[in-house]
C-alpha cells in the first residue's frame, strides 16, 4: 500500500530513503519554534483539525476554498480538514476573549491539509508555525510580531544573507485602487491580480488589468517607487531599534492571497529566490467580527511559517544539526543470573531521569558492547553481584566500581 500523493512518512534518522522526511529534524524544528515563541510572550493553544466547511467558505478567500479537503460526515454535517489556522484561532478568541488580558499573544503548531497540485514546497499536507497578536491597532504590534518571525528564523542560524521580510500594506493599495477610480466592490479582484503579478505573463496581467481601468506600467510603476506608508515608517523604526533594518525591505509586489487581510502584510523569502514562501501573515482587523457575527470585535495580525520550505532551506544552507539521539548508559547483562538485579538498575537510573539501554534477551557480550557503540552511550554499567555495579566512561575507559547507591552519583558528576 502506498501513501497517498503530497503526504509524507516521518522516520527517525538515520533515514532509510531519500523519498521520506526526518522526525528528528522535524521535532527540532518544533522545539526552535516553542523556544522562541516563549521568549517573546506567546503562550500555546491548539483547536481540532476538523472545523465545520463554512468557517473556510465564508472568510479565507477563493483560492484555499478551492484546495479544501471537504466531506459530509455520517451526522451529515458539512465538514473540513483546517487547510489554515486563523478562522479556528479567531472562534476560539471569539468565544471566550473576556478571559483573557489584551493583547492575546498565541502560538499554535497544527497539521494544515490543502488539495494543491504537489510540487517543490508545496506539499497537501505540511506543518505551520503561527503566531498571532489580537486586541492592538497600534504599528507596534506589527512590529513586535514581525520581530519574532525574524528571530524564529535566526533561531535555525539563518541570517540577513539568508531571507528577507518583504513588507507591503493593503492600505497603500487601498489608496492606489481609489485613486485610480476603482469600484470598491471589485477590490479583492484586484489584489488577486496584484497576488499573482509574478506568476502570470504580463501581457495576461495588463488584460486583466485594463478591463478594471488599470495599467501595468502604473502598477509596475507604484510598485517600484516603493514609497512607504506612516503605519510602514513606523513599524520600520521599530525594527530598526532592535537592530534588525537589514531582515525588511518594502515591496509591494506582496499582497497576499488570503481574503481576510485588512492592512499590513509581509512575507518571508530566502534571498537567493530559490524557493517559494518561507511565510507569510499580516493584519486581519475584521475577522474576529465576522466570525463571531458581530458579536466580538478586536483586531489582529499574525502569521504562519511552514515546515516544508524552512525545512529545504535548512538543507540546503546545511543549518540542520547531527541527529543521533545518544543514549546515555548501556546496562550491561553478561550473567544472567544477575538479570533481574540489572533491570532493577535500569528501573533506578531511568527513574533518576538517565536515557537507558539493555539487552532485552540474553546476548552474546560482544554483541552488546557493539549496540553499545552504536547507540553512543556515555556510560556503560555492569553489575558484578548483587551489591556492585562496575561504571565504563565510554570516552576516557576510565573504570569505577562502586555500591548501586553511588551509580546514580558517579553519573551525575
Ligand atoms: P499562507 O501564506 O497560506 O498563510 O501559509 C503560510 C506558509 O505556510 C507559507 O508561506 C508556506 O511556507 C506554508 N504553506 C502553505 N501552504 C503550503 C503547502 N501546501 N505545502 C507546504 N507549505 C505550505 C496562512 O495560512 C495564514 N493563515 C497565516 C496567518 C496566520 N495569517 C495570520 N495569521
Amino acid at each position: 500500500m502506498e501513501r497517498l500523493p503530497g503526504f509524507r512518512d516521518f522516520y527517525p534518522e538515520p533515514l532509510p530513503h531519500p523519498d521520506v522526511w526526518s522526525a528528528d529534524a522535524r521535532q527540532y524544528i518544533f522545539d526552535q519554534w516553542r523556544k522562541i515563541a516563549r521568549r517573546y510572550g506567546f503562550r500555546e493553544y491548539d483547536g481540532p483539525p476538523l472545523e465545520p466547511l463554512e468557517l473556510f467558505t465564508t472568510k479565507s478567500g477563493e483560492e484555499i476554498v478551492g484546495q479544501l479537503y471537504n466531506f459530509k460526515d455520517k451526522g451529515d454535517r458539512e465538514i473540513s480538514l483546517r487547510p489554515e489556522m486563523t478562522p479556528t484561532l479567531a472562534r476560539m478568541v471569539a468565544a471566550h476573549e473576556r478571559n483573557y488580558k489584551k493583547p492575546i499573544k498565541w502560538f499554535a503548531i497544527p497539521q494544515l491539509f490543502r488539495y494543491e497540485r504537489q510540487q517543490k514546497g508545496r506539499l497537501r499536507e505540511h506543518v505551520q508555525f503561527n503566531a498571532d497578536l489580537i486586541g492592538e491597532t497600534d504599528p507596534a504590534a506589527d512590529a513586535e510580531l514581525i520581530a519574532l518571525l525574524i528571530d524564529a528564523l535566526r533561531a535555525f542560524g539563518l541570517t540577513a544573507e539568508d531571507f528577507v521580510i518583504r513588507l507591503s500594506s493593503r492600505n497603500a493599495w487601498q489608496e492606489f485602487f481609489k485613486h485610480g477610480g476603482g469600484d470598491h466592490a471589485h477590490e479583492y479582484e484586484f489584489f488577486q491580480i496584484i497576488d499573482k503579478l509574478e506568476r502570470t505573463p504580463p501581457d495576461e496581467s495588463e488584460k486583466k488589468l485594463s478591463a478594471m481601468n488599470f495599467s501595468l506600467a502604473k502598477v509596475n510603476a507604484f510598485i517600484d517607487a516603493g514609497q512607504p506608508t506612516v503605519e510602514l515608517e513606523t513599524i520600520l523604526k521599530n525594527l530598526a531599534a532592535r537592530g534588525l533594518k537589514d531582515f525588511v525591505k518594502i515591496d509591494y509586489q506582496v499582497i497576499r492571497g488570503l481574503a481576510y487581510y485588512t492592512g499590513v502584510v509581509f512575507e518571508a523569502f530566502d534571498r537567493k529566490g530559490e524557493f517559494r514562501a518561507i511565510a507569510g501573515g499580516g493584519r486581519y482587523n475584521n475577522l474576529v467580527k465576522l466570525i463571531s457575527g458581530g458579536k466580538v470585535d478586536l483586531p489582529a495580525l499574525g502569521f504562519g511559517m511552514g515546515d516544508v520550505v524552512l525545512l529545504e532551506l535548512l538543507k540546503a544552507r546545511k543549518l540542520l544539526p547531527k541527529f543521533d539521539a545518544p543514549m546515555d548508559v548501556f546496562v550491561l547483562i553478561e550473567d544472567e543470573n544477575l538479570r533481574a538485579d540489572s533491570l532493577k538498575l535500569v528501573s533506578d537510573l531511568r527513574g533518576a531521569g538517565y536515557a537507558v539501554e539493555y539487552p532485552l534477551t540474553p546476548t552474546k557480550p560482544d554483541k552488546q558492547f557493539k549496540r553499545a557503540q552504536e547507540l553512543k552511550v556515555g556510560h556503560t554499567a555492569k553489575l558484578e553481584n548483587d551489591d556492585y555495579v562496575r561504571i565504563r566512561n565510554a570516552k576516557t575507559k576510565n573504570e569505577i566500581v562502586t555500591g548501586l547507591a553511588g551509580a546514580k552519583n558517579h553519573l551525575a558528576k
